[in-house]
């Protein structure tokens, strides 16, 4: 896993809980707490500091890495405003994270293994994503879907239609997006 993700945590963690928290993490999870944006570190050492949390708050590995994905969305924002800006709503930014925001990020950070989604579009309307990844963080998929419509201000309604954790061959999601808060009728 790239470093950045490493430092994603951190900033998450410490604006949620403080900085000493952050120590607290990586002194529990036995990791060496130094992580490049530009690295690559082993997935057993984000495993390590997610089992930390999970102690430290009492949930499960799911609820810890969908609540990291919430809380990164703030922080990406402010680091990558172009992937945002660039977005009319938070439908299009989650249906642009293959060949925009993954894209983009293999280009920032040459050697990220970066998931897949197949996406398509339903009779009803709603967005469909498999979410194809060894690392089975479907749950941080969750989260960050769940950040980017708050971050956007378009709810959405996520289903997590099977899972690979339940046995299922592959993740599936459903997404119903609800319109955008009407800012332009408005003013
Ligand atoms: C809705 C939007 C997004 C979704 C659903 C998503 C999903 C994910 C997931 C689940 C992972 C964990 C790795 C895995 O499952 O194999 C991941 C990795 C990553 N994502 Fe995204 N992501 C999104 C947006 C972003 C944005 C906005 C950025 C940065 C600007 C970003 C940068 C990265 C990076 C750097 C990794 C690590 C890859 C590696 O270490 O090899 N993602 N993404």
């Amino acid at each position: 896993m790239k470093g950045v993700v490493f430092n994603l945590l951190e900033e998450a963690v410490g604006r949620a809980f403080g900085p000493e928290t952050w120590d607290v993490l990586i002194d529990a999870s036995g990791v060496s707490g130094v992580y490049t944006s530009l690295g690559n570190y082993p997935d057993e050492e984000i495993e390590a500091l997610v089992a930390a949390a999970m102690a430290a708050l009492s949930l499960d590995r799911d609820q810890v890495l969908r609540w990291f994905g919430q809380n990164a969305i703030p922080v990406l924002a402010e680091l990558y405003p172009a992937f945002f800006t660039g977005s009319e709503d938070g439908r299009t930014f989650v249906e642009g994270v293959n060949h925009i925001i993954h894209a983009e990020v293999r280009k920032l950070y040459p050697g990220a293994a970066c998931p897949h989604f197949h996406m398509h579009t339903d009779a009803s309307g709603d967005l469909i994503m498999d979410y194809l990844s060894a690392r089975n963080m479907c749950a941080l998929a969750q989260g960050f879907v769940e950040g980017a419509a708050a971050w956007f201000g378009q709810p959405v309604d996520f289903r997590h239609l099977r899972c690979t954790q339940q046995g299922d061959p592959q993740c599936s999601f459903a997404l119903t997006w609800s319109p955008m808060a009407a800012r332009d009728e408005a003013a």
